[in-house]
């Protein structure tokens, strides 16, 4: 299976860093964001990668990874100009992907669990990867009735569980088809929850539960948070 890193969008949430670098480039603790989600392809057994990234920074990107040898990946580069969404900076990748199944993580998205099992076992639809949060109002919030996804609400105000879908996804080839058929969102772009929705309606929307540590690096907060259990994680290993 190939692997996709969504690393575009123009990270307002984190101004004014994000006025001189793009945010997936970031410290995190001790290395560029960037190289996190990476590691998790790499340890869920993906050695092909294209990485989807913003056009201003674009040139820092393949400065600093180039063609991946050094991180045991071969690389290739999609970019993306402006903040179309997630779900446009998918599209971007769809001929690289060849027809074949592929797994997606946003970039700045920090998993301490990797996906070899799910993805050795992933056959069909798509599959989407929950953890509880504190702050549900953040992200895409999945309503769960019999063990069921049934549907999944992005940033709701009052969310119907705290169930938080994670940035990691698996898709079937159909995917592109679903993106092709978006229209944007309130707040202007490409939604991939809305993808996620059509899974859903078509009974071919799968999930699992994060069980280690995942944080999403967007906001200050979660960058500082995220930053120290990196560097908890490297004491503890010493
Ligand atoms: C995106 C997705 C959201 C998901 C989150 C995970 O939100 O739209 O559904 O829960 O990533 O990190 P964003 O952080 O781009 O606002």
């Amino acid at each position: 299976m190939k692997g996709i890193i969504l690393a575009g969008g123009i990270g307002t949430r984190l101004y004014p860093l994000t006025l001189i670098t793009n945010k997936h480039l970031l410290p995190v603790y001790d290395r560029p964001m960037v190289l996190y989600p990476l590691e998790t392809l790499k340890n869920s057994g993906i050695s092909e990668v294209m990485i989807v990234c913003g056009k201003e920074h674009a040139g820092d990107f393949m400065n600093f990874l180039g063609s991946g040898k050094q991180y045991g990946v071969k690389l290739s580069y999609a970019l993306q100009s402006g903040a179309g969404g997630i779900a446009e900076a998918l599209s971007l990748a769809e001929d690289f992907t060849d027809e074949e199944k592929v797994a997606v993580i946003l970039g700045d998205n920090i998993f301490e669990d990797n996906f070899l099992k799910d993805i050795e076992l992933f056959n069909r639809g798509a599959k989407v990867f929950l953890k509880k949060v504190e702050d549900p109002q953040r992200f895409g919030i999945a309503e769960i009735k019999n063990s069921k996804i049934i549907a999944i609400e992005e940033k709701p105000q009052s969310p119907k569980s705290d169930y938080a879908t994670t940035g990691f996804y698996l898709y079937n080839h159909d995917v592109f088809d679903k993106i092709r058929k978006l229209t944007p969102s309130k707040r202007g772009e490409l939604e991939i929850t809305d993808v996620h929705n059509m899974y859903i309606n078509e009974g071919d929307l799968f999930h699992g539960f994060i069980s280690g540590f995942w944080s999403d690096t967007g906001t200050f907060e979660s960058l500082l948070k995220t930053s120290n259990w990196v560097e908890k994680k490297k004491k503890l290993k010493k």
